[in-house]
């Protein structure tokens, strides 16, 4: 059953400087199952983190929902009040920020920042929150949980800051977790330990995770299906070992072509995908977004793009499917 369903989401960016809207989601559908891990995938400027922060109707100033619904067990996110998304964000849905920095309260010790997010969605004594702080760090793999509990976050590693996230992240036992780049600050061997750690919670804890990077490695290895993005649009979703071991979008081609392979001793990069992602303003709204990046364009494709399934659980919108192969 979805936990979650996302439904013709279109979200619109307001410009003070070219005077008009633009659409920075554009008529986005996804559902999140029970117990899964989805990834988003998708280049940087997608609109991976405004879709994450969407879904807590965390919306910048200058943006507006323009349809859609954000089904959270049947309940639409964006039309809840102030105060009942308050008590959803952090309790059901929990979200962990690329940067630990800039979400974790800079003049708060650990412990305080894991009490106060314990004892505001919890009826709970201040001296039974401090012990489910200490064995929430230990449960993320902290050695020393009692030195850390009374630090500040800048006097902690990347490494440890996102330790610390990932355990308020869980400590209300959400249904959700949304990790926006989650490892992407982080040193290589750190990133490694971090998505182990968070994979890990899928045997014991029972939430659904919602994975966004712009790294296809991460993906492949800790998700279950994904949902491909490029210019605030789905350009392909389902299984992910079937669409990243048969892709049927050009984009999703071109993203592959895009990884470093190993072939004998030398590290090999194929084609990947020329030209760059668009500006926000110039996102292309009434022909297929990718076709200027596109090498199997072809005349059909100046045309309004649609999102067609394909297979039991297999959507994709490109009116060349699998023109590369
Ligand atoms: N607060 C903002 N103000 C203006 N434009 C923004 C803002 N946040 C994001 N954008 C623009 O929206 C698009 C999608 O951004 P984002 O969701 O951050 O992409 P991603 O997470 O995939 O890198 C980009 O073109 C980005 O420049
Ligand atoms: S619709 Fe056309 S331009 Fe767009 S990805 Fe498919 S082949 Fe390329
Ligand atoms: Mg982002």
């Amino acid at each position: 059953m979805a936990l979650l369903d996302v439904e013709n989401l279109t979200l619109g960016f307001y410009s003070e400087k070219n005077k008009k809207w633009s659409k920075v989601l554009n008529d986005v559908n996804f559902s999140l199952y029970e117990n899964e891990f989805l990834g988003i995938v998708g280049e940087s400027g997608s609109g991976k983190t405004i879709l994450a922060n969407s879904i807590l109707n965390l919306i910048p100033k200058q943006g507006k929902i323009v349809s859609g619904s954000i089904l959270f067990k049947d309940r639409d996110i964006l039309k809840l009040t102030e105060d009942q998304i308050r008590k959803v964000r952090g309790k059901d849905i929990a979200i962990i920020f690329q940067d630990p920095m800039s979400s974790l309260h800079p003049l708060l010790t650990v412990k305080d920042q894991i009490v106060e997010t314990l004892q505001a969605h919890r009826l709970i004594k201040k001296s039974d929150a401090v012990e489910i702080a200490m064995n929430l760090l230990r449960d993320v793999k902290i050695d020393r949980p009692e030195l850390v509990l009374n630090k500040y976050p800048f006097m902690l590693s990347g490494g440890i800051r996102q330790r610390v996230m990932i355990a308020i992240s869980i400590s209300c036992g959400p249904e959700i977790v949304i990790a926006d780049e989650p490892t992407t600050a982080l040193d290589v061997t750190v990133q490694r330990d971090i998505l182990a750690l968070i994979k890990g919670f899928k045997k014991n804890l029972n939430f659904s995770l919602m994975l966004v990077s712009h790294d296809l490695g991460v993906i492949w290895e800790n998700t279950d299906r994904v949902v491909v993005m490029y210019c605030g649009r789905i350009m392909e979703s389902g299984k992910t070992e079937d669409v990243l071991r048969n892709p049927l979008h050009p984009y999703t081609f071109g993203l592959l072509s895009s990884i470093p392979r190993k072939t004998g001793k030398k590290l090999e990069i194929l084609k990947g995908i020329r030209g760059s992602i668009p500006s926000l303003h110039d996102f292309p709204e009434h022909i297929c977004p990718f076709l200027p990046r596109c090498d199997f364009a072809t005349e059909k494709c100046n045309r309004p793009l649609l999102l067609e399934q394909v297979d039991r659980d297999r959507f994709v919108a490109c009116f060349n499917k699998g023109a590369f192969k």
